[in-house]
């Protein structure tokens, strides 16, 4: 007994949150999905990465802190990698699982590509392949402020000190009491306080908020939501992509070729993201991953929304296309 932490007892009462379990409980916990890439680059001392086109630009972060050269790659219209190069030994491959809808090629890629690191990022709920460096990031998929978690093939691990994400919440609860516009230049302050952050490993406070998650009912209404958008869309989708059914999505992609449809949703309120803006710097306009990033039109099918929700967004949509 002499030697027990001193806990606390009495005093004012913390945030209640729901003490259920989180989804990855068994991974390692980080702050950052970026930071999970340069855990994993640290661990395998790559000499060189292979990175496609169409990411998001925060990933280069942990390749210029390393300083290891890196080498773009393009996709394919199933949004594939097109492997026109050898990844040798002591290189690597990162594959983005697009929108969460790419698994069945996962398993083909890590079967042949030596080295490959899967950006689970847009696919929370896609289970990691036995053996695979795969990570995620939580934010993209719940309201959290940061946090990734991360599955590596080698039992090394770095010594980390803890992250803290107090100051990083303003937008989650501006959102519940002001409405989700007043919490958004919260939000984009956030997003730059993301930058350029040490590896650490996840904050107690997110810890706590993925476990008050029900991730059973998130994935269900990101599979009935991303169906119903399917049935109603699939005819003016040009994106040549079997899209599979029962997956929990991050987003429905709708490619159109009619041009500013996105900026005419969010004069609507139907906030629509760009996946991603650098794509438009980093490739010229003849080019698929330029379309991409101009034209797919990103709908959200989350857990906030129902089929009446979807409804009303397909409406909105139907008649500005
Ligand atoms: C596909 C993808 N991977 C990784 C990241 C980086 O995630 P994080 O902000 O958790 O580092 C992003 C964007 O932020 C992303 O869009």
């Amino acid at each position: 007994m002499e030697n027990r932490a001193v806990k606390p007892i009495g005093g004012y009462f913390q945030l209640a949150l729901v003490q259920g379990k989180e989804y990855y409980p068994e991974l390692i916990k980080l702050n950052t999905s970026r930071n999970a890439l340069e855990y994993l680059l640290i661990l395998k001392d790559y000499t060189r990465i292979y990175f496609p086109y169409y990411t998001c630009e925060v990933l280069l972060e942990p390749l210029r802190r390393l300083n290891i050269p890196y080498q773009f790659y393009k996709i394919n219209k199933q949004l594939e990698p097109v492997l026109d190069f050898e990844v040798g030994p002591t290189e690597c491959l990162l594959y983005t699982n697009y929108f969460g809808l790419k698994d069945a090629v996962l398993k083909q890629l890590q079967a042949t590509i030596g080295n490959l690191i899967i950006d689970n990022a847009q696919a929370f709920f896609s289970k990691p392949i036995p053996y695979s460096d795969t990570f995620y990031s939580c934010r993209k998929f719940f309201g959290v402020p940061d946090g990734a978690y991360l599955q590596t093939n080698t039992e090394d691990r770095l010594i980390l000190e803890k992250d803290y994400s107090t100051e990083r919440v303003g937008h989650l609860t501006k959102s519940i009491d002001y409405g989700i516009e007043q919490g958004y230049a919260d939000f984009t302050t956030n997003e730059l306080n993301l930058k350029d952050n040490d590896i650490k490993s996840m904050s107690l406070f997110t810890r706590a908020l993925l476990r008050g998650i029900n991730y059973r009912e998130c994935k269900t209404r990101r599979i009935e939501n991303f169906k119903f958008l399917n049935e109603q869309l699939m005819l003016v989708n040009e994106l040549e992509l079997i899209l599979p059914e029962g997956v929990p999505a991050m987003t429905y992609p709708l490619l159109l070729s009619k041009k500013g449809v996105k900026s005419k949703l969010i004069e609507k309120k139907i906030f629509v993201p760009t996946y991603w803006p650098n794509v438009l710097k980093w490739t010229s306009q003849n080019t698929f991953e330029h379309k991409l990033a101009a034209n797919l039109v990103c709908l959200p099918v989350d857990q906030r929304y129902d089929l009446q929700d979807m409804e009303y967004m397909v409406n909105v949509l139907k008649k500005i296309i």
